[in-house]
């Protein structure tokens, strides 16, 4: 029997939860936010789709009640305040830092074991904070950022290529920022074709370009961040590691020497299994991707600073 919590009951966290139990990736699973009722009244709305859809996951919602998170596996943390137009993720770091700390002090007294996805924006430094707070082995706290930015970064070449999203290779590491994030358009790949021959370099650019500003295109258009991607880009990580799938995807991950970096969380392919971050891998970087890593993470340690301003 597998279990997960989400906490946060707003559009991440709800979402991740639906596609939990849509797929039945998760034999039980407790949506918990802060907010009296909202859990509880998502969970019901969701779990009304279990006769039409032949449900066979089991979802409750509970209002800040951890003591029925207890025993969980995977727990994925949304909570906290996202992006308004004009925003960015770093803006979010006072509020989201004091929600994230008490949570997860509740999560672990409760799940002592599990395994920790960290969502809540500015999600590297969100991640690095509940390491450092918790001194648990790097395994076991997986930021979620690089799943969501690959998954764009697939969308934008799919569409370039005109080609189904799933025969699309394409994968972004490096911080989970509009100016940090980098699109690896080198390893882009149409079934083993790499990108940069099926289409004018200008195009790839432009692909890359528009990955990066992803997120702030949809909180434009939305008026707050998006959820649907985000809460699969979750899902499919909590999915990962509860079928011990050894997945290779980008997620913020503690470095020890890894890519020239330590005591540092930040986007990198990573291994993930039932002990979560299984490992990190390094890809072949040449001189101008490792220039954009050393300057993605000088930006994400400028954004952890904030966390003793
Ligand atoms: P939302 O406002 O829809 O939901 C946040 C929920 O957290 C609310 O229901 C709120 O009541 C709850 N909450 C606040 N404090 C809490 C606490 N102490 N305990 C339990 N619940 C609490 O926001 P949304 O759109 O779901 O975004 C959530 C977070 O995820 C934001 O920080 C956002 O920036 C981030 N995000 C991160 C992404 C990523 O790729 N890492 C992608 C999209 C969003
Ligand atoms: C996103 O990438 C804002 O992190 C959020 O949609």
């Amino acid at each position: 029997m597998s279990k997960v919590t989400v906490v946060g009951a707003g559009n991440v966290g709800a979402t991740c939860a639906n596609v939990l139990v849509n797929f039945q990736l998760a034999d039980e699973v407790v949506l918990l936010d802060i907010k009296e009722g909202v859990s509880e009244g998502k969970a019901m709305d969701i779990m009304q789709t279990a006769s039409i859809l032949g449900l066979q996951s089991r979802l409750v919602g509970v209002t800040n009640d951890y003591a029925r998170t207890a025993g969980s596996d995977v727990v994925v943390i949304t909570s906290g305040i996202p992006r308004k137009p004009g925003m960015t993720r770093e803006e979010l770091i006072g509020v989201n830092a004091g929600i994230v700390r008490s949570v997860t002090e509740n999560i672990l007294a409760h799940s002592p074991n599990a395994i920790i996805v960290c969502v809540s924006n500015p999600m590297d430094t969100m991640t690095y904070l509940i390491h450092r707070e918790t001194k648990l082995p790097r395994n076991r706290i997986i930021g979620m950022g690089g799943a969501l930015d690959s998954a764009r970064f697939r969308y934008f070449l799919s569409i370039a290529l005109n080609a189904n999203p799933t025969e699309v290779e394409g994968i972004v590491i490096g911080g989970h920022g509009d100016t940090t994030m980098i699109p690896l358009k080198r390893y882009a790949a149409y079934r083993g074709i790499p990108a940069s021959t099926l289409m004018p370099a200008e195009q790839l650019d432009k692909v890359a370009a528009d990955t990066m500003v992803g997120g702030a295109t949809l909180t434009k258009l939305l008026g707050t961040s998006a959820w649907y991607a985000p809460g699969a880009a979750s899902a499919q990580v909590v999915a990962a590691v509860l079928g011990d799938q050894k997945r290779l995807i980008s997620c913020s991950a503690l470095l020890e020497g890894e890519y020239g970096q330590k005591d540092l969380c930040i986007g990198v392919p990573c291994i993930l299994g039932k002990n979560g971050i299984e490992k990190v891998v390094e890809f072949d970087l040449n001189d101008e991707e490792k220039a954009l890593f050393e300057a993605s993470a000088a930006a994400v340690r400028k954004t952890n600073a904030a966390l003793d301003a």
